[in-house]
């Protein structure tokens, strides 16, 4: 989820955007690492030299941006690995996507998901009911294949809108929640989660089998064990579990991942913004500056009101069972989720997997607040493909690393170790679950280089590069600006990218380099850097998901939030951005939401015929400023009825099947 900076207080905040974007501010990292602020002219200097790649700074500052787009020589060269004719930009009720493709809904809040689950009635919604139903604000999707024709699908439900989920509520006041029920929070927390659905394929296109045996529903109630070197520590115990071991549910799963030994990676995001307890509760907990640290408590729903677990002040050591990635085994459906502690506790955007040419896992994770920092872990065990069962808790045991991204362009991966370093008693870490826990804490003393809001971070294992997912961060001055994150105020982001040294994922140096600085190459003020070949349509802002298709080829969402206006004014969508080569730095639009929406997924099936992406919170966010509609929505009153449009239902965040007319691989 987005949250742009707003200077306004909680309380003057008129939607749940709004209020998660200021929340963000809460939590934000006082580290002093020190800066670099005349890197990026140098490294975009050599970068220039080395690939020939102009650049639309260079050009704005050599006099103008006047024939930026469509460069003749350059477009002839970028026309590469991406063969689709691109779609515009621009803002309306539907979605779109580039011609000579279908895009079906494959999946909208509330389908059915089981033989005996009952239809959608979004005027008598239960939590029975939801329990069989497809989530709300579906986000990351992993497909896992079983045969030909048959493949599980795996969607995370990342978060609720109480306004636009429920009849005649309205927005809420985020003080009290005064109208919020027990039996609607009971609704919100069956709607979280995640769901596994098996999917067939019929004609070359997808469709959900609702007799799957492998389908469920995981929701924020699912029992989870704690698994790794921190569970049963005494700051996991609660009234509830004196073992330290067992919690329920997950909360906030965003970006994700799969493993190739057919689990699915839910990581768990903003979790502080469940919890409740006001500032003296948090003042008063014997973990204050861990709470601090972490934006906790976020009070951004009800749900602490109603149930003492999400209340700091009568259950202080809940939080800390939460921020996790969490392993489901999805080949069977009662399976206990378990959440890998060795992997660190903070908001993980995104977890992917790359198996390293020595055999050992190597996993990717943002922490996606503005000014933290991006991840990995490393397992010690190796992957077996010939015997699954070998493989199931290769993550609770290998060493989580922090980077350190310096000037000369190097990456340093620091290991979260216990007794290592300034990771000691005296720095108030007693154990490896306290680093664990209090990751952020850890990674702060390392000096961990603070970024614009890590998101996804996804491996390339065509190509062993790995593409990082800067979001934006308006909160960076011009004096604090470095070499990865060169903007102050950035409102759009940035793609950077590492090269493991020797293309070793478990290596703890390496390199990187900025693929594009986004926002509109045509404003100079913006200082975005694209390839010249990048059309008026080709360029984004706010990169946030992303995948590599088969093929090798990186693919990009963005997520804009309620600023989508000043950033690029138009809806967010799926770009392909290319990475090699000449073309290099050249995006290209093929698919865009309806407004109010935000692009999640995206995943290839791994054929590369069938695209899924995931549209959010649709009719949400920013819809005052789309002109045709000019106020806030709510469930009476939306400013899209997508996908449906049926005056009898709301807007439904949906996962859309993409598929070539006629079949074949996509864009290709
Ligand atoms: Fe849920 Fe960082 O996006
Ligand atoms: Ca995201
Ligand atoms: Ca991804």
């Amino acid at each position: 989820m987005q949250r742009l900076d707003m200077q306004h207080q909680l309380d003057e905040f008129d939607n749940r955007a709004a209020a998660m974007e200021a929340a963000d501010d809460v939590g934000s990292n006082p580290s002093d690492t020190e800066t670099i602020g005349d890197l990026v002219a140098r490294r975009l200097g050599r970068r220039d030299i080395l690939r020939g790649a102009l650049v639309a700074g260079a050009l704005a500052a050599a006099g103008g941006t006047a024939g930026l787009f469509g460069a003749p020589k350059a477009a002839a060269a970028a026309k590469g690995r991406y063969v689709f004719d691109e779609i515009s930009h621009g803002v309306d009720e539907t979605h779109h996507v580039a011609t000579g493709y279908d895009a079906d809904v494959l999946l909208r809040w509330g389908d059915p998901l089981f033989a005996d689950a009952p239809a959608f009635d979004p005027a008598a919604q239960t939590e029975a009911a939801q329990l069989r139903q497809f989530g709300y604000n579906n986000d990351f999707v992993g497909f896992h294949r079983l045969s030909a024709d048959r493949a599980v699908l795996c969607v995370n439900h990342e978060y609720t809108n109480e306004e636009l989920m429920f009849p005649g509520l309205g927005r809420q006041d985020k003080k009290d929640f005064a109208d919020m029920t027990p039996e609607f929070v009971a609704v919100e927390m069956a709607a979280h989660g995640g769901t596994i659905v098996e999917i067939a394929r019929r004609d070359g296109k997808w469709a959900v089998d609702t007799g799957g045996k492998l389908n469920r529903r995981i929701t924020a109630k699912t029992p989870m064990t704690l698994t790794g070197p921190a569970a049963g520590d005494d700051r996991l115990k609660t009234s509830a579990d004196a073992t330290g071991t067992k919690v329920l549910g997950t909360l906030n799963n965003c970006a994700g991942g799969m493993t190739p030994w057919g689990t699915y990676l839910m990581a768990e995001e903003n979790f502080n913004g469940y919890f409740w307890g006001g500032k003296e509760a948090a003042a008063a907990h014997p973990h204050a500056a861990s709470l601090k640290r972490y934006g906790i408590p976020g009070g951004w729903y009800s749900w602490g009101r109603l149930d003492a677990r999400f209340d700091i002040a009568k259950e202080p050591n809940e939080v800390f069972r939460h921020g996790w990635v969490v392993e489901v085994d999805i080949m069977d459906p009662a399976s206990t989720p378990k959440k890998r502690t060795a992997m660190g506790r903070f908001k993980h955007e995104g977890s992917e997997t790359i198996v390293n040419k020595d055999g050992r896992v190597v996993i990717y994770s943002g922490d996606d607040e503005r000014f933290d920092y991006v991840y990995k872990f490393v397992t010690n065990g190796t992957y077996n493909p010939n015997d699954r069962a070998a493989n199931m808790d290769l993550l609770d045991d290998g060493t989580l690393y922090v980077a350190r991204f310096d000037a000369d362009g190097g990456v340093a991966w620091m290991p979260l170790v216990h007794g290592q370093g300034p990771l000691t008693a005296d720095n108030g870490f007693e154990s490896q679950a306290d680093v664990l826990i209090d990751t952020r804490l850890a990674a702060d003393k390392l000096g961990a280089t603070p970024m614009d809001r890590p998101e996804d971070v996804d491996p390339n294992p065509v190509t062993n590069k790995v593409y990082v997912m800067l979001t934006n961060n308006s909160k960076r001055k011009a004096d604090a600006v470095d070499g990865p994150n060169p903007r102050a105020e950035n409102l759009w982001g940035q793609v950077l990218e590492i090269t493991p040294a020797d293309g070793d994922h478990a290596a703890t140096t390496g390199s990187w380099d900025l693929v594009v600085q986004a926002g509109n190459p045509a404003d100079p003020e913006v200082k975005a850097m694209w390839n010249p070949a990048t059309t008026e349509n080709g360029w984004f802002a706010c990169p946030d998901n992303c995948t590599i298709d088969a093929e090798g080829r990186l693919w990009v969402t963005t997520d804009q939030g309620s600023g989508w206006k000043k950033a690029s004014g138009t809806a967010d969508g799926v770009w392909a951005l290319e990475t090699e080569g000449e073309g290099r730095g050249t995006g290209k639009m093929f698919f865009r939401v309806p407004v109010g929406a935000e692009m999640c997924g995206p995943c290839f099936t791994d054929d590369t015929e069938t695209l899924f992406v995931a549209v959010q919170h649709v009719a949400s966010d920013g819809t005052k400023d789309w002109a045709p509609f000019g106020r806030e929505s709510t469930y009476d009153d939306p400013a899209t009825r997508w996908p449906d449009f049926d005056p009898k239902l709301p807007p439904r965040p949906s996962v859309v099947m993409i598929t070539r007319k006629g079949g074949g691989k996509i864009a290709v």
